[in-house]
């Protein structure tokens, strides 16, 4: 949800900032630009359009203080004009959030002065340069105290070989190189240049010079950040031969869930002791991640016998929630930064709640709040679409839910083997020709299948623009059939023996109505019953409760296909950020 980047040192600004920013792409990708200090004077390139874009025109920026950013539009459309970053008078900065009282602020502070963009940041600047008297820290911290909403600034001061950085409810970093200070909105950004950081808490300010970086509380008392270690790699950011990062992450999902499963015994003590007393459980997140919340609900109902629910952490938190001593909420986010998601995790701890992170990135804000943090060890996900992310998800929530009721949970150690099968040797090719000329796909399913069917939806209609729902397959006649035709897909997932019989009476409905179908299935009975009747996609076989960990991987392949037959990016796809930090 917009990266910004920010460098100064000795070695070139506007280039280091331009590599920096491709790699926070994936936080937004609408606009892009670049500032730049020269002989003391700001020198500002941005346009509309991907960071590639300013190729070119930032060659004619020199110097080595500068700072960056790469927006995903929230106030105004994308265009030059409102690209960051933004200027008034001496200074010029970058924004990554939403300023909630922007219209107010200016009504008051800036009655009949006419904006030069529709953005929400712009007022930040002008009433840094308004309150301007000598002192640009000073005058960044009066501002502040005036922002309602969440805000990570990078501002530059004509004549200041530094960079001011402030932060609230947007993420921010500190970066220590060797050949100057950077600060970035998250460590992947400063992969291979920084091998220590200092995470930014809200509040903060910090002041950035080629030689050395102090922090400060609001009332700008020098404050101490400690400095951890950056364990972003560079050859992590690495396509791999790849041509898409999707690719490359779908094909790191063994991998994911075996460094989760590796990682998951640190934490066993503390989350079984936090989990003492625990009576109901929630589990909240946004998109993919509460889409795994809907597998671990299933998990901890069946095998522990405790209520569990599923929220999206937008509406839990609006909704006046019932949670108390009693209840672990298990907050899920890949970013550790969504904004409804650390809002619900808040919430939840200002109500007694237990709160439980389930996060691929250690430092972030979720992992501050959290009584106990359950790794995910995916690794740097660029592309925009949840992969390996999810099913780390899933192989940490399922190891918690065996611990809560101390049930074997051995059978994971085999999966990462399988989930590579299942990635080499899926063929889901035809099915991806038959998904990118339908008009519309459905995927079905009941229980864990259902859940998986849900993720499947949102893979394929993020990434390709087909319309897709994920339906619960016993609901398929209660109204959703009657969009079956001719030009419709369902895809029906079949990972249980048990329900099989009964989803494959949706298989039998859909054919009576004229529509496509294929199932993906690892169970041999129903494979041969449907074998030569419609298109059966196997995968290979394990226990019912751990198929999730397969048939994602079949659904994250069969999304990624359809959307190369369609030509579409499925790393960038429109409209979409990967980190988003507003609400
Ligand atoms: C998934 O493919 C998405 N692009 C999106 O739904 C994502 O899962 C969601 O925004 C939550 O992000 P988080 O895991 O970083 O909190």
């Amino acid at each position: 949800m917009c990266g910004i980047v920010g460098f100064t040192g000795t070695k070139d600004a506007a280039q280091t900032v331009y590599e920096g920013l491709k790699r926070l792409e994936y936080r937004g990708y609408d606009s892009a630009g670049v500032a730049v200090m020269s002989g003391g004077e700001i020198n500002v390139v941005k346009k509309r359009g991907r960071v590639s874009g300013l190729g070119g025109e930032i060659l004619g920026l020199h110097g080595n203080t500068g700072i960056g950013h790469t927006r995903w539009a929230t106030h105004g459309e994308p265009s030059d004009i409102n690209a960051h970053p933004h200027s008034s008078g001496r200074f010029t900065l970058v924004h990554n959030g939403i300023i909630e009282n922007f219209a107010e602020l200016k009504e008051k502070f800036f009655p009949n002065t006419a904006f030069v963009s529709q953005t929400d940041s712009e007022i930040i600047v002008r009433l840094i340069d308004k309150f301007f008297d000598g002192n640009a820290l000073a005058a960044v911290a009066k501002v502040s105290a005036l922002l309602k909403g969440s805000y990570a600034l990078a501002v530059m001061c004509t004549g200041f070989e530094g960079i001011i950085v402030v932060k609230y409810k947007s993420p921010a970093v500190v970066g220590y190189g060797t050949d100057g200070n950077y600060i970035a909105s998250d460590c992947p950004a400063l992969a291979g240049l920084c091998k220590e950081i200092s995470v930014l808490e809200d509040g903060d300010l910090a002041v950035i010079t080629p030689s050395e970086v102090k922090f400060y509380g609001g009332d700008l008392k020098e404050i101490r950040r400690v400095k951890k270690r950056n364990h972003a790699i560079s050859a992590a950011l690495d396509l791999c031969g790849c041509p898409y990062y999707m690719l490359k992450e779908i094909r790191e999902n063994a991998a994911a869930v075996k460094a989760t499963v590796k990682a998951f015994s640190s934490v066993k003590k503390n989350l079984k002791a936090a989990l003492v007393g625990v009576n109901r459980v929630i589990i909240t997140g946004c998109g993919t991640a509460y889409n795994s919340g809907l597998i671990a609900k299933r998990y901890i109902e069946s095998f522990a016998h405790i209520p569990a629910e599923a929220e999206i952490a937008g509406e839990f938190r609006y909704k006046n929630p019932v949670v108390g001593s009693g209840t672990a909420v298990i907050a899920v986010s890949q970013s550790g930064e969504t904004a409804d998601t650390v809002g619900a995790a808040e919430l939840s701890k200002s109500l007694g709640a237990k709160v439980i992170a389930v996060t691929n990135a250690p430092y972030s804000a979720l992992t501050r709040i959290a009584d106990v943090v359950v790794p995910v060890e995916a690794g740097p996900e660029i592309c925009v679409a949840a992969t390996k992310s999810y099913t780390g998800q899933i192989a940490a929530l399922y190891l918690t839910a065996c611990l809560i009721c101390g049930r074997d949970s051995s059978e994971i150690n085999s999966l990462p083997e399988l989930i590579n099968s299942t990635v080499e040797h899926t063929d889901i090719n035809s099915l991806a020709q038959i998904c990118a000329s339908a008009n519309g796909v459905y995927f079905l399913g009941r229980d864990l299948d259902y859940a998986v069917a849900v993720e499947g939806s949102l893979k394929l209609k993020e990434i390709t623009y087909i319309q897709s729902e994920g339906y619960p397959a016993g609901e398929l006649k209660h109204g959703t059939l009657a969009l079956i035709g001719e030009d419709k897909v369902a895809v029906v997932l079949i990972t249980d023996k048990e329900l099989a019989a009964k989803s494959e009476n949706a298989v039998e409905q859909v054919l009576s109505r004229h529509g496509k179908v294929a199932v993906i299935t690892n169970v041999a009975e129903c494979a041969e019953r449907l074998s030569g009747r419609v298109p059966v996609i196997p995968i290979p076989a394990c226990s019912a409760e751990l198929s999730p960990l397969l048939s994602a991987a079949a659904v994250q392949l069969l999304a990624y296909r359809t959307a190369i037959i369609l030509k579409r990016d499925p790393d960038k796809p429109r409209n979409l950020a990967k980190s988003v930090t507003v609400e």
